[in-house]
């Protein structure tokens, strides 16, 4: 189904509950599921659904939650009166709009692109009066409609919502409830809107209400269904778990069928953003943060945690790497076992397979990078760069420190503190010089065991 180009569809995302059962200090909305927050989840949708401007209602003090939703502009919505209250306050943000406006809402970040598309063409799809709807709700049957506003449908159409509480026990067997989510033409839904009225059993001002004043006004509302899983809202950390099991479950079957291998997927984690070439293969329990590439053919061995990384074709990393921000590992590199590397390049073919930390440096094509080897880019006050020189061969527990160059194919020996540039092809030796004295060992093992002898 495609949308109706032909109507612009603006959006308003309701985010300015504080979300009391998330016992945070945080805005509930900045809670992340898979990396990203939740209200980032939902800019996303509606950004794959080509629906704009949108205006974020947000509460006083969120403005952690105004520069996420940067460029997207914000409005405070300053005493929480109720969905309908808060839909009001993007008004002026949207006054000289024409069109469609969605309300969506901040704390349910699934719908899917498809849906709001379905939601667009109903609302151009005329009903057996050759009527086509002013508002399309997005509805859905829960398992449990506990507290759910229940949908009231007759053969014309939804004729009204109301809310749980506000129900007699015969509509709350209603099992057809409200998502909150909602498309309607703009200049009916200011003009309900302001006929709206607290006079419930919460006091709240009820978007939902505008549902039944259209149908007096002899307008039309249509319901479109959803699923469940797509719906949840996350109310509780309890429930923010259940989404992002549910958000890595898709992401993990969105990776295999583009082509890479997971072995036991249910043990890796990935970001919203993680992005994975064809024929990648990821081992056990590795862990995505936000902002990873990994190009075709590459290898991730079990137990890795990479972040704000590219991993070119055909590199080999881990098993226990971690990879920090700017870490860009060329071709064919390989990275071991127990080694950090951040804001680092390493160039095609280079490897660091053992125990290092390689921070703010670059690693010339098929350097060798030592066991044990630090780049010591810390001095207390100040970043340091570490250059490698391609072919450049570091030996076991070289230190590193920065700022320093080592030339191309040069070497540096064991255990060496390099504090001044190494020319190409030289080898830079620091330790002293090794004295063997023959027999000392022997002598003084008998030193040791006659004094011990002495004071039993
Ligand atoms: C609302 C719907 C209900 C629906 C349910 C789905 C109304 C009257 N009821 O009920 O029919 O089944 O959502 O989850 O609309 N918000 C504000 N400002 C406010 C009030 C709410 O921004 O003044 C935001 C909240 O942050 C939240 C959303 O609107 O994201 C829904 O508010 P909430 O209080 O959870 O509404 P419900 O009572 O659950
Ligand atoms: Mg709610």
């Amino acid at each position: 189904m495609t949308a109706d180009k032909s109507s612009p569809t603006a959006a308003i995302v309701l985010a300015a509950g504080i979300g009391s059962r998330m016992r945070s200090a945080l805005p509930k909305v900045m809670h992340a599921i898979a990396g990203r927050p939740m209200v980032g989840h939902v800019l996303a949708t509606l950004a794959e659904a080509e629906i704009a401007p949108i205006v974020v209602v947000i509460g006083p003090d969120m403005d952690i939650v105004a520069k996420t939703v940067w460029p997207h502009a914000c409005v405070i919505q300053k005493d929480r009166l109720g969905t309908g209250h808060a839909v009001l306050q993007a008004k002026p943000a949207l006054s000289v709009f024409k069109g469609d406006i969605l309300i969506a809402y901040g704390d349910t970040p699934f719908v899917a692109p498809e849906t709001l598309r379905k939601m667009r063409a109903a609302r151009a799809r005329e009903n057996k009066n050759g009527q086509k709807p002013d508002i399309v709700v997005l509805g859905f049957s829960p398992k449990d409609p506990g507290a759910y506003g229940r949908l009231i449908v007759s053969a014309d159409g939804l004729e009204r919502i109301i809310e749980a509480k506000d129900a007699t026990p015969a509509e709350r067997e209603v099992g057809l409830c409200n998502s909150g989510i909602m498309l309607a033409d703009a200049a009916v839904l200011w003009d309900l809107l302001a006929d709206v009225r607290p006079n419930n059993a919460k006091g709240e001002y009820y978007l939902t209400d505008i549902v039944g004043f259209a149908r007096k006004a002899g307008l039309g509302c249509a319901v479109v269904e959803g699923d469940e899983e797509e719906l949840m809202g996350i109310n509780s950390r309890v429930e923010l778990a259940e989404a992002e099991a549910i958000f890595q479950r898709r992401l993990r079957r969105q990776i295999m069928e583009n082509g890479a291998t997971l072995i036991a997927p249910e043990t890796i984690y990935f970001s919203a953003d993680t992005k994975v070439g064809r024929d990648v293969e990821i081992g056990p329990f590795s862990v995505f943060g936000p902002g990873v590439v990994l190009d075709d053919n590459v290898t991730v061995k079990a137990f890795c945690h990479i972040e704000g990384a590219h991993i070119s074709a055909g590199a080999i990393v881990g098993p226990y790497s971690r990879l920090r921000p700017g870490a860009d590992i060329g071709k064919d590199a390989h990275v071991g076992n127990f080694v950090e590397i951040k804001n680092a390049r390493l160039e095609e073919g280079a490897k660091v397979n053992h125990l290092s930390y390689v921070g703010d440096a670059r690693v010339g094509a098929k350097a060798n990078v030592g066991a044990g080897t630090i780049t010591a880019n810390y001095d207390g006050f100040n970043k340091s760069h570490t250059d490698i020189g391609a072919g450049a061969s570091i030996g076991s527990n070289t230190v590193l420190v920065a700022p320093v160059k080592v030339g191309d194919g040069a070497m540096t020996g064991a255990g060496a503190v390099v504090r001044k540039d190494v020319p190409s092809d030289a080898l830079t030796l620091s330790e002293g010089r090794q004295k063997n004295h023959e027999g000392f060992a022997a002598k003084y093992r008998a030193v040791k065991k006659a004094e011990k002898e002495k004071k039993k």
